[in-house]
Parts: structure tokens; sequence; C-alpha cells
């Protein structure tokens, strides 16, 4: 029996192998043969027991001759097949496969995301995605969808997330909240009050910050009529705010659950409370001194707030040894294929990697970092891993305060006439050098080093064909800088001026960047490169929604999650790297190519491994007409108004 359990794992073994892991395997001729080896030999084995009685030596070792046969001919067809045939799999670059896979998940995530024709269909699909009724006055968000023409009316899962802990608070409760945060000027929080459609500022907004809650207003006059009374706590800064502990969120999510709308029937079954406006306290300057967040600005975060929504079994939360110099490759393993990001959902999550803590802006020393562990329900351009901020679209990209405008000066080219250099420019705004070294574990800086002034013992390691034959299967391999810069032109510089730091950690980034540093780019002069890097600052990105509507192939490293997240893909309409960077230099080799040897003139170049033109044109094209249709403003302000 077991003999024939082994021939038949075997034989099962060759087959995906061999064939296309993702279809049903035909039956393996080579297998049925090893099977049936296998079996002779077992055969041989019992025969030989039977006769072990015999008189005759030549039928006692005929048994175990014919068996060890049997073994020697499977085990030598094995091996030499395992060498003659190469195996598919290691044949072709993961990135092929992972922008295949990327085109099927975005196209059912889309099927499922713009189903609804009609508004009962739409209340419907709202029943069976959230397990609980629409809002009152759902049928005026439909129709200013009818009048917006949104491609996306069904897959609104971020604001069912971000709202959900909060069905555990009173209505009362929600409000005394929201008060006392935009009461005291010191929690950095503005407010937005709606009365009977007509919206007016708190008095409490700082002259910078203007610009943000005026665009939030442009977002909310055109629905603003059908909203109902209430206030919302603005966040004025860009790091994230609200970190529940695990329990605490556990608890509030059950206790969400079992607060459905229908136990939570409203006077009038369809609209909201009548005349809410009484229930909500008037906001004045200055009102209150207490407050329930604390300024952490400065202080490492991750272990504090951070990781406290993860589960106490979590790494992130049993793991303290990471440093940033120390690579921990298990903590990227569970969303990568190989080298490369798998899943970049799975990659903003933070609680499989302690390392973070050690690797990010934020993490090591926010900026600003007003922060609590009690549900406040604050609404925040951005936020990473579990923070239990309220993401809404930002007034940045509504306002189109960076934005795509390409002009006869500085166009956007074709594809073909870019130049094929990764792109970057920005400042060290990530997080705060607060004079203890640990700048070096910052996102950007450590790009900008990776780029600029690694040395020859920090190789990196990319995956090239190991010939140039077609079918030659690829390998890992270690290269200096001095190679990874004679093949991959890059262009990563900090500009201007270091900024967000004191005493050591400012001397030390003096003393690396300072003579690389470069003037602030014009931001229309970006569409002259075809690689484009967005990497995290303090928050929310300025700059991904116009490299998506460019011409240029956008690469993004980022752990801030924004409202936009689950429309836009990873490998279909942008590149993903992990916030380690660690593959940065192999992925763009997959896109530029590998020339055989160094400087060879343009167009006499031969190529080990060819450049992947046509992905990368089709990703960056494809991005572009995307955005085009789902991340307009009117997307934007649909958004926003099924939020409210
Ligand atoms: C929801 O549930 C919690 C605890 O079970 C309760 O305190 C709270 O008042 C409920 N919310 C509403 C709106 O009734
Ligand atoms: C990616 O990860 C998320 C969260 O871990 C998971 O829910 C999702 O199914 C994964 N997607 C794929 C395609 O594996
Ligand atoms: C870092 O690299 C830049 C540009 O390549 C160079 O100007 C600078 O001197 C280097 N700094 C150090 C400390 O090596």
């Amino acid at each position: 029996m077991s003999v024939l359990a082994f021939a038949s794992t075997n034989a099962a073994m060759f087959r995906v192998g061999w064939y296309d892991r993702a279809r049903i395997p035909p039956p393996s001729p080579v297998g049925v043969i090893f099977s049936l080896l296998m079996l002779g030999a077992g055969l041989a084995w019992t025969v030989h027991i039977e006769r072990s009685t015999s008189k005759s030596r030549r039928d006692r070792v005929a048994g175990p001759k014919l068996m060890l046969t049997c073994i020697t001919v499977a085990v030598a067809l094995q091996s030499v097949l395992f060498m003659t045939i190469p195996d598919p799999d290691s044949a072709r670059h993961p990135i092929d496969d992972l922008i295949q896979a990327a085109d099927a998940q975005h196209a059912e995530w889309l099927a499922a995301a713009s189903a609804s024709t009609d508004v009962s269909m739409a209340a419907k699909t709202y029943r069976q995605r959230y397990g609980r009724d629409p809002p009152p006055r759902f049928d005026k968000w439909w129709r200013y969808c009818e009048l917006q023409a949104p491609l996306i009316v069904d897959d609104f899962d971020s604001i069912h997330q971000d709202l959900l802990p909060f069905w555990s608070v009173s209505p009362k409760e929600l409000r005394e909240r929201t008060w006392e945060a935009i009461a005291n000027p010191a929690n950095m929080v503005s407010g937005i009050s709606i009365r009977n459609g007509r919206l007016t500022k708190s008095p409490y907004t700082p002259e910078d910050h203007r610009w943000m809650i005026e665009g939030i207003l442009n977002m909310m006059r055109p629905f603003a009529r059908w909203l109902p009374d209430m206030d919302l706590a603005i966040n004025l800064n860009d790091e994230p705010r609200v970190a529940i502990p695990w329990r605490d969120l556990q608890s509030m999510l059950a206790a969400a659950g079992r607060n459905t709308t229908s136990t939570l029937q409203v006077d009038d079954e369809d609209d909201f409370t009548p005349n809410a406006n009484r229930d909500w306290k008037k906001i004045e300057l200055a009102a209150i001194e207490e407050s329930r967040f604390r300024d952490e600005t400065f202080r490492p975060s991750f272990y504090t707030y951070g990781s406290v929504g993860c589960p106490p079994s979590s790494l992130a939360r049993k793991d303290r040894h990471w440093k940033w110099h120390e690579h921990c490759s298990a903590c990227e393993a569970p969303h990568k294929t190989g080298q490369f990001i798998s899943n970049f959902t799975q990659a903003g999550e933070i609680c499989h990697q302690p390392d973070l803590a050690d690797l990010h802006g934020f993490y090591i020393a926010p900026a600003t970092f007003r922060t609590t562990h009690e549900l406040m329900p604050i609404f925040s351009q951005s936020k990473a891993g579990p923070y239990q901020d309220i993401l809404y679209p930002s007034p940045w990209n509504f306002e189109e305060i960076a934005q795509y405008l390409p002009n006869e000066k500085m166009p956007d080219y074709e594809w073909i006439e870019k130049e094929p250099v990764l792109f970057w420019r920005g400042s060290t705004s990530e997080g705060y050098g607060t004079s203890t070294g640990t700048w070096k574990g910052m996102t950007r800086q450590r790009m900008v080093h990776m780029f600029n002034n690694a040395t020859k013992s920090e190789k990196a390691t990319i995956l090239l064909p190991e010939s140039k034959a077609e079918d030659a299967s690829y390998s890992y391999r270690a290269m200096e800088p001095q190679d990874l810069h004679e093949h991959l032109p890059t262009s990563i510089r900090i500009a201007d001026h270091i900024e967000r730091c004191a005493g050591r950690d400012c001397d030390e980034q003096m003393s690396e960047f300072q003579p690389q540093l470069v003037p602030f780019a014009e931001f229309q002069s970006h569409w002259k490169y075809k690689y484009l890097i967005d990497a995290d600052g303090a928050g929310f990105s300025g700059r991904f929604i116009p490299f998506l509507q460019s011409k240029s192939l956008p690469f993004k490293t980022s752990l801030f999650r924004e409202w936009w997240q689950s429309r836009i893909t990873a490998w279909k309409h942008f590149v993903p790297l992990d916030v380690r960077l660690k593959e940065t230099w192999s992925v763009l080799a997959y896109f530029h190519g590998w020339r055989e040897g160094p400087g060879t003139k343009k167009g006499q170049e031969k190529w080990l491994m060819a450049p992947h033109e046509q992905e990368g044109e089709q990703i960056a094209m494809a991005g572009r007409e995307w955005a085009e249709q789902v991340l307009r403003k009117e997307d934007m302000e649909i958004y926003f108004f099924r939020l409210l």
C-alpha cells in the first residue's frame, strides 16, 4: 500500500511540475511509467517475501534484484527528465504572471463593483454587502449618481469598514466626542457644520489649512442640501489619529453587529432624526482645555499606537528585535512572490511586519502626532494599518493643488519619447530626525541612499535570465551598485534642503545628502521620464493621482491608504514597491531591460533581458484611462456624499 501511495504522489508531483499550474494537468506518460515501475518494485518485494522460504538461491535473490532494477530505472528516468525538461515556471518572469493576475482580479472586482442599474438594485446590493439597510435619502444619493454617471456604484467597502465600530456608540455620545475634538484648538481638529443644508466652518481654522477646509466645502456644496444636520471633525494633520487597542475594537465590532439599522429605527422611517440641530452643541473657540488626544510628536509610535490594533498573537505585537539594517524576509514573505509584491492590500497590513517599526518615518518619529486610544470620529485623508480614522477624498486632490497639467514647454511625451529614467524629487518630510540616528530607517532617505550612495558591499539582488535563449530560466543575482548604475538610469534626489531633523540627524543627513541636493523640480517636468516613484511623506500622497493621469509609469511604495484604495489595482494601474525597497532595481530592470555588456550605444545593444516596453506602456495607459473614469472630481463627491 505504501508503495502505491508513494508512486501515485510522485506521479502527481510530476504532472504539477511540468504543466501549467493554473490548469487541470493532463495525465503525464512519464508519471504513469514511473508509477508502474514503482508498482513493479513493490510486487517484486511481495513475491520475494513469499519465496524467502524457497531452497533455491536463485529464487531467493530474484525478488530483491527485480525490485532494485525497477527502482534504479525509475530514479534514473526521474533525474534525466528533471535535467532535460526546463521548468516553465522559472522560464517566466514573475512580473509577467503578476500583471496577468492583476488583469483578472481587476475584471472580477469591477463586475461586482459596478453591477447596479437602479436604486432598488443598489439598495439590495447594499444590504447583501453590508448586512444593514442603506441610510435614509439613499435615493437622493442614487439620483446624484445618475447625474454624474460614476462607474463604481456598489463597492464602498472602505466606508463600511471605517464606520463599523461607530455603531457601538450612541448618537448622543458621537455628538459629544465630535464637539470635544473640535472645541479644543490644541487637538488640531477643525470643524464643519451642516444645518438645513447650509455649511459653516468652525471658528478654529488656521490660515495654513484654509485650502483644506475650503476644499472640503467645495466638495460638499453640490449635495449638502440632502445631508442631515451634523458636525464633522476634520483632522488638520497629515498623520492619522485614532488607534484603538485590539481588544476594545473587538468588543466595539461585536456591539456594532448587534446594532443594525433595523433595531435602531428612526422616528420617520424614511428620513433622519428630525431637528437633529438642537442635539449638537454650538462650537466656540477655546471652549475646553481637556483632550482625549495626547501629543506624541517625535516619539516612536509603532508599539504604542501603530500596532495596538493588531491581534496579540501577531508578530507586530510579539517581535521587537528588528533593526532597520537587518533584513526581515519573513516579514515580507506573506505578501510577496519571490522578490515582488503579489498582494498590495496585504502589504499595507502591518500586523505581520514587526520590522516596520524601524522602516518608516511615521513609526520612527512622526513630525506631528496627536493621537488617542479612544474611538473618536475623525475624518482623515489617509491612514496606515489598523488606524480607525474615517477616510474621505483628499481636498488636495479635489482642489488639484498638484495638478496634471502638461504644457507646451513641459509636455507629456508619448511613451517611446520619454527618457527611460526612474525619477523622484522630494523632501525629508516623512518623519522627524530626532538626533538618534534613526533617520537611516526612513523610506525616503533609504531610497535616496540606495540610488546614490550605496557602498560596494550594499549589493542589490536582481532577477535575470541565465542566458539569451528564449526559454532560459531566471535566477537572482547580487549586483554591485556600479553595475546597476551602468545598466539602469535613475535620478532620485532630495530637493532643496534637509528638513525635519535635529542635532546628529541633521549633521549626518547633511554630510550624506548635501552634496547632491537639487532644486525643486517643476511639477510638470515629471512627464519627461518614463518611471516615476511615489514614496510616502507624512501622510496621503499629493502626487499619485496626477502620476496616474500621466502617460508615465508610476511606481508606488506606501503604507498609507486612501479612499481610492480598492478601485486601483497594483500591477494593472501602477507598479507596487515594498516599503523595504529591496526589489526596486529588479523591477526597474524588468521594464528597462538589461544589456549584455555595460555602456553599449543606443540601437546597438544586445539584451540579456529585453526591455518590457509593451508591459510598461500598457500599465501606464491603463492607469491613465482608469483615473479618468473613477478618480474624477465627481467620483470624489459621490464617495463623500455616500459616506456622509
Ligand atoms: C450600540 O450598542 C452599545 C453596546 O451594546 C450601546 O451602548 C449603544 O448605545 C448602542 N448604540 C445605539 C445607537 O443604540
Ligand atoms: C490579499 O490580501 C487580502 C488581505 O490579507 C486578502 O483579503 C485578499 O484575498 C488577498 N488577495 C489575493 C488576490 O490573494
Ligand atoms: C552621495 O552621492 C552623491 C551623488 O552621487 C555625491 O555627490 C555625494 O558625494 C555622495 N555622498 C557620500 C557621503 O558619499
